[in-house]
């Protein structure tokens, strides 16, 4: 059995990583590889993978093709509509079907590292694109009720809070110290922090009592807001496990066994990222 990841750039990607340990922990002969797709051969990707020359069981989907993948899968999952891109494809009886486990991923880590979570009523969701879909698809899964949405281009959250309904509501920047006071949970969805961007200081002491700082960003592991969020005595979860969680469905479907993640895993990967 063989599977992929498809992306571009791809040579980052710690997917191989995961699915490999799994592969090895199982004693299972098959192969997981990281393929770059460029966007102009990336139709031709998917008709190969539909009509079955290419070989492969399934594979996943990375940046910048989530949203095509949806759009070209012959079936796609309630889950990959609601967010609107797939990260992961499987061939079944013939067909290319798709889903998105990314939101399953951001819930599932922090079930993993905040036990309750899904208690802390009011969201602020900082950043409104792909991933921020994702995010908010999963706090209204977990039944949040109050998802505010903050982004530079404030036009892209007003998109969000159409889409999403009367629970999230969207904001321009200037009003994320208002909006965490008081506030149970903050995500990340922003590249911010990545290529050594300068990082707003933001203040989270006025969070209520047990409060979670989140990012989404796992390079580096702690991020600006999660080293101020440390700072500060609010808990935090790192974005790493949102990654290692995320594989967890697509492992099962191509090769049959529900992966666990667990400290071993995440080792591995730390030791691949240096941090370790
Ligand atoms: P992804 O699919 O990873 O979410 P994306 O769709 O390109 O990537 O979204 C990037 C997010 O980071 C957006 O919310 C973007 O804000 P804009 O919509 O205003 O572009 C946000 N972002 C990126 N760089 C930023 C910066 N320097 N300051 C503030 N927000 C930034």
């Amino acid at each position: 059995m063989h599977a992929f990841v498809a992306g571009h750039p791809i040579n980052h990607s710690k997917s191989p990583l995961i699915h490999g340990t799994w592969l090895k922990r199982h004693g299972l002969h098959g192969t997981y590889r990281a393929i770059d797709v460029a966007p102009e051969d990336f139709e031709k990707f998917m008709a190969s993978l539909k009509n079955g020359d290419s070989h492969y069981v399934g594979g996943n989907i990375t940046i910048p093709h989530k949203e095509r993948a949806f759009a070209l899968a012959d079936e796609v999952d309630e889950t990959a509509d609601y967010i609107g891109a797939a990260n992961t494809l499987w061939r079944e009886h013939g067909r290319l079907r798709a889903t998105n486990t990314d939101a399953y991923g951001f819930a599932a880590n922090l079930d993993e590292k905040r036990p309750g979570w899904q208690d802390l009523e009011t969201a602020v969701v900082y950043g409104a694109g792909g991933a921020s879909r994702a995010v908010i698809v999963a706090l209204l899964e977990r039944g949040f009720r109050n998802i505010h949405v903050l982004n530079r281009t404030v036009e892209k959250a007003k998109i969000l809070a159409d889409r999403f309904g009367a629970h999230v509501e969207p904001h321009p920047l200037d009003a994320l110290p208002e909006l965490l006071t008081g506030a149970g949970l903050f995500v990340n969805t922003t590249s911010l922090g990545l290529k050594d961007q300068s990082v707003p200081q933001i203040d989270f002491s006025g969070m209520r009592e047990g409060a979670l700082v989140t990012d989404i960003v796992y390079v580096p592991l702690k991020t600006a807001f999660i080293l101020q969020a440390e700072a500060q005595g609010i808990a935090t979860a790192d974005g790493l496990g949102m990654l290692l969680h995320q594989a967890v469905p697509g492992f099962e479907k191509w090769f049959g066994i529900r992966p666990v993640v667990d400290e071993a895993l995440r080792h591995v990967v730390e030791t691949a990222m240096g941090v370790r």
